[in-house]
């Protein structure tokens, strides 16, 4: 059974392929699922000792809209013991105030409930002014600018890929 989940919400679908790509470099399905959150639930979670949430921010510093729905799920998920991190999508260009602000919005809600954070990501590359998805200098996950770096998102993932499998290992 797969060990890793990721969990994820795409409005227009950049979100979705860039999981989709990362699922095939995390060992396909038999190690890693994909859950639209739009489907999911809090016991889903619960069965992953990984998680990757990916999330796009949306209407300037907002979750995207079934994150915003899916969110009051974490709650009821106990994440002692587990490893989490995140991937997050955003227009740095149109949006530089709140780049990838959907991260930092997540991990509010769950930073203090006993998970280990890994995939941290250095803002190296990226021009925005500000984000809730930065903390202690660094993005929180994967960062994917699909609307101005689209030539550059196949090399960060497969670079993160290989950051987290390290941090796993
Ligand atoms: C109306 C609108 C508002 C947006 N607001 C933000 C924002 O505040 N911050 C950000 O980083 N990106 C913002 N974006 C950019 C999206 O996050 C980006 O296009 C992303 O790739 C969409 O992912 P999806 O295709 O998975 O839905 C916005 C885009 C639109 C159209």
């Amino acid at each position: 059974m797969a060990t890793i989940g990721i969990f994820y919400g795409s409005t227009e679908g950049n979100t979705e392929r860039v999981v989709t790509r990362i699922q095939e470099l995390l060992g396909g399905p038999d190690a890693t699922a994909l859950h639209n959150v739009n489907s999911a639930t809090a016991d889903d979670m619960q069965s992953y000792d990984v998680l990757i949430l990916a999330c796009p921010t949306w209407e300037i510093g907002q979750l995207q809209e079934d994150w915003n729905t899916f969110v009051d799920e974490l709650e009821d998920v106990d994440f002692n013991g587990k490893k989490v991190t995140y991937v997050g999508l955003g227009d740095a260009d149109g949006y530089p105030d709140t780049f990838l602000d959907a991260l930092g919005i997540i991990h509010d809600k769950i930073k203090d409930k006993g998970a280990t954070f890994i995939g941290a990501w250095s803002t190296d590359g990226y021009d925005f002014e500000g984000s809730k998805g930065v903390v202690g200098g660094k993005f929180l996950g994967l960062a994917i600018d699909e609307d101005n770096q689209k030539d550059l998102t196949e090399e960060r993932i497969t670079r993160w890929v290989e950051q987290v499998k390290g941090e796993l290992a």
